[in-house]
C-alpha cells in the first residue's frame, strides 16, 4: 500500500448486527469495564463537573456525548449511568427543581451501524437521543454546546496508519509484523507521532465544543511509561495476530507481500504522552490520570476462546478489507491455538494496570 492511499481517514467499524461475531454480542469485557468505572465516573461527575451555570436558564438541557460509541449496550448502560450521577451532583447542591432535560448525543464513524444501535435505544431513557456520523478527530458539535463527554476503548485507534511502515521504500517498513510491538524504533516513533497528531486535533475539537466547566472522562488501553509494548496483553495478541497471518503466508494462503504491507492503526499511549498533549493544548485540567486493572474484575476469568472472539468482534473488519473474507474463520481458528501455545507470554504480561481512564476538565 502507498503512502497516498493510507492519506485518508480510516472507519473500521465493529462487528454490526446481533449474530455470534457481531460487536453488540462480544464486548462484554469492555461492559465490565463500564461497570467498574461507573463509582469514578459517578465522582468525576460529582465533584468535578460545575453543573450550576448549564442549570441558571430556565429551561435547561445538559448535553452528554458518547465518542465511538459502536453499537448497544455498553452505551446506553455509561449513558445512563452519567445522567443518573448529574442527577445526584444536583440534589447534592439543592438544584433539584431546576431538573433538566437530557440530551445524549451517540457518535461513531458514519459506516457504524447505527440501525441496531438505535432499534436497541431503552425504550425508558431519560434522555433525548441523536447520532452524530463522524471522526471524533475533527469538529462534530457547535461551540460550547457540550457538558460531558465519554469515550470508551476508542482512542486507541488512530485515524490513519502511521507513514512509511506499509511502504517497502520507507526506513519504517514494518516487515514481517503488523503493529509496532517488537518493531524496530523507526516503526514505534511513527506510530507514536500518529498518535500525537490524532490526540492532538482530538483535544483542539473538543476544547472548542465543551462549555467551561464541563468535564470528558476518556478510557482506552494504555501503557505505563516504563514498559514496553510487547509486555503488554493487548499487544501480545497483536503479535500472535501478526504470527498466525505469517504462518499462513508460509503456507501459501496468503502473500508474504500482504503481510508486509498491513499493519493495525492501534496505539495503547503512555500517562507521560498524554500529559504532555494535554498541556501543550492548554484548554484541560487534568483531574485524574490513573492505569488501571480491570482483568482481576472479570467474574469467571479468561479464556482464550473469548479473548479471540472480541477481538474478533474489533478487528474483522479490518482484516479483511485488506486479507479479504475468506481467511477470516482460519486466521481466527488459529489465533485461538496461537494464544493457548504462547500463554505464557500473556501470563508473563505486565498485569498492574493497561487501561488508562482520565477525567479532563475545560478551563
Ligand atoms: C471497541 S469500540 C468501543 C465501543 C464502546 N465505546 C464500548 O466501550 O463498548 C470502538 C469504537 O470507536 C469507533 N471509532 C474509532 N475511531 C473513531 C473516530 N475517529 N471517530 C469516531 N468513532 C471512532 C469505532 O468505529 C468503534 O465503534
Amino acid at each position: 500500500m502507498s503512502d497516498a492511499e493510507t492519506q485518508m481517514p480510516a472507519a473500521y467499524p465493529m462487528n454490526a448486527g446481533e449474530g455470534d461475531y457481531s460487536y453488540s454480542k462480544n464486548s462484554y469485557f469492555q461492559r465490565a469495564t463500564t461497570n467498574v468505572l461507573k463509582a469514578m465516573i459517578d465522582e468525576a461527575i460529582i465533584d468535578k463537573l460545575d453543573i450550576e451555570a448549564y442549570v441558571s436558564s430556565c429551561p435547561a438541557t445538559i448535553r452528554l456525548a458518547d465518542l465511538g460509541c459502536s453499537v448497544g449496550p455498553n452505551t446506553f448502560i455509561a449513558m445512563q449511568n452519567a445522567i443518573h450521577a448529574i442527577q445526584k451532583n444536583l440534589t447534592s447542591k439543592g438544584l433539584l427543581t431546576k431538573m433538566p432535560e437530557f440530551q445524549v448525543f451517540f457518535n461513531d464513524h458514519a459506516a457504524n451501524d447505527f440501525n441496531t444501535l438505535f432499534k436497541s435505544l431503552p425504550p425508558e431513557k431519560p434522555y433525548y437521543a441523536a447520532g452524530v456520523p463522524g471522526s471524533f478527530h475533527g469538529r462534530l458539535f457547535p461551540e460550547s454546546s457540550l457538558h460531558f463527554v465519554h469515550s470508551q476503548y476508542a482512542l486507541q485507534w488512530l485515524s490513519r496508519i502511521p507513514d512509511g511502515i506499509s511502504n517497502r521504500n520507507s526506513p519504517a517498513w514494518n516487515k514481517g509484523k503488523i503493529h509496532c510491538t517488537n518493531a524496530s524504533e523507526a516503526v514505534c516513533n511513527a506510530y507514536a507521532g500518529q498518535f500525537n497528531k490524532d490526540m492532538e486535533a482530538f483535544l483542539k475539537s473538543r476544547a472548542e465544543e465543551i462549555a467551561a466547566g464541563g468535564i470528558a472522562v476518556l478510557t482506552m488501553p494504555g501503557k505505563p511509561d516504563d514498559v514496553p509494548y510487547s509486555k503488554i496483553p493487548i499487544c501480545v495478541m497483536y503479535d500472535l495476530i501478526g504470527l498466525s497471518l505469517m504462518d499462513m503466508a508460509k503456507e501459501g494462503i496468503i502473500s508474504e507481500e500482504q503481510v508486509d504491507c498491513f499493519n493495525m492503526p492501534l496505539y495503547p499511549a503512555s500517562p507521560a504522552e498524554i500529559a504532555q498533549l494535554v498541556k501543550m493544548d492548554g484548554s484541560f485540567h487534568i483531574e485524574k490520570m490513573e492505569l488501571l486493572n480491570t482483568q482481576t474484575r472479570y467474574e469467571g476469568g479468561v479464556h482464550a476462546q473469548d479473548i479471540v472472539m472480541h477481538l474478533r468482534a474489533g478487528l474483522e473488519g479490518i482484516i479483511s478489507k485488506h486479507f479479504g473474507s475468506k481467511i477470516v474463520d482460519e486466521l481466527f481458528r488459529r489465533l485461538v491455538e496461537k494464544t493457548q501455545d504462547f500463554s505464557h507470554l500473556l501470563e508473563s504480561s505486565y498485569k498492574e494496570g493497561t487501561l488508562m481512564f482520565i477525567v479532563l476538565k475545560r478551563h
